[in-house]
């Protein structure tokens, strides 16, 4: 192994399986990594002949932790993930400590209420954002939608949401706050629906008890999901007047795939 995969080497401290296709696990942070919250590594397993088998993935644990977590989806013939799935406690792992991405305060101009679009494994950089007190210092309100296919897929998100009241950190920030919208698009459940169609419909803001439609004097927009789901997204923001921003340039909205394999 060359000096610089052995200074990349981290150790799996936790592993949960959330379904058969999704798991979180935690990693020990190298002393030296900065980021914010929203932003995203590349981490991986040492590859054939040494080489590192590396993907992007969203740091799913705010700045202040003192370890990183990750949110996978289990791809069975993904190069990656096929064998990433099966780490456990003590295991290593190769993180190249440059965090990068654009779901991130700074690239948002300050605004009145927060939304957090998610799709399937696209929650993970909400969930550092979550837990991040300057989120619940810049806006008022905050509103995460979160569509899987299935209820199971939600679980993730759910416990990382009503964790959220009784956190240490900020759970007295988070008060009344927070409204969360989760929904499945492919298994009955008691609230169903496409992000876009929802938002589009209006019906999104009725269930929500939330003024609407979003616009670009009062509201922020972050989404992660899908390809097509951003681009419709995005699509929907730009009718409602809202400017798509940048770390160069911040604006109304920011958007970035879900990574994965
Ligand atoms: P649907 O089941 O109607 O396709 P995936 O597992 O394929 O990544 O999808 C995750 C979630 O994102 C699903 O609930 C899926 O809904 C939804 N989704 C996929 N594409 C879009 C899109 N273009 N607009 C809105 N939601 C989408």
């Amino acid at each position: 192994m060359n000096q610089a995969l052995r200074t990349d080497l981290q150790t799996v401290t936790e592993v949960t399986h959330w379904t058969d296709q999704l798991f979180s696990f935690r990693v020990t942070r190298p002393r030296s990594l900065r980021f914010r919250s929203g932003e995203f590594v590349m981490i991986g397993l040492p590859g054939a002949e040494g080489k590192p088998l590396l993907r992007a993935y969203s740091i799913a644990s705010p700045a202040w932790d003192d370890t990183l977590e990750f949110y996978s989806i289990k791809v069975p013939d993904g190069p990656l993930t096929s064998r990433l799935q099966h780490v456990r406690p003590g295991d290593p792992i190769i993180l190249r400590p440059k965090p990068v991405g654009t779901l991130v305060h700074d690239a948002l101009r300050p605004g009145w209420r927060l939304w957090m679009l998610a799709t399937g494994t696209g929650f993970a950089p909400f969930a550092s954002l979550l837990r991040d007190p300057e989120t619940w210092e810049g806006y008022g309100r905050v509103v995460v939608m979160h569509a899987c296919r299935t209820a199971a897929e939600l679980a993730y998100g759910r416990q990382v949401i009503c964790a959220l009241k009784s956190d240490p950190l900020i759970g007295a920030m988070v008060g009344d706050r927070l409204h969360y919208h989760p929904t499945t698009t492919r298994e009955t459940s008691p609230r169903m629906g496409r992000i876009t169609d929802l938002l589009a419909s209006g019906r999104a803001f009725a269930e929500l008890r939330q003024p609407g439609p979003l616009t670009a004097e009062t509201d922020r927009v972050m989404v992660c999901g899908s390809l097509a789901f951003n681009r419709d997204m995005s699509a929907l923001l730009k009718d409602w007047g809202l400017q798509e921003g940048s770390n160069a340039q911040p604006g109304d909205f920011v958007v970035e795939k879900a990574f994965v394999g």
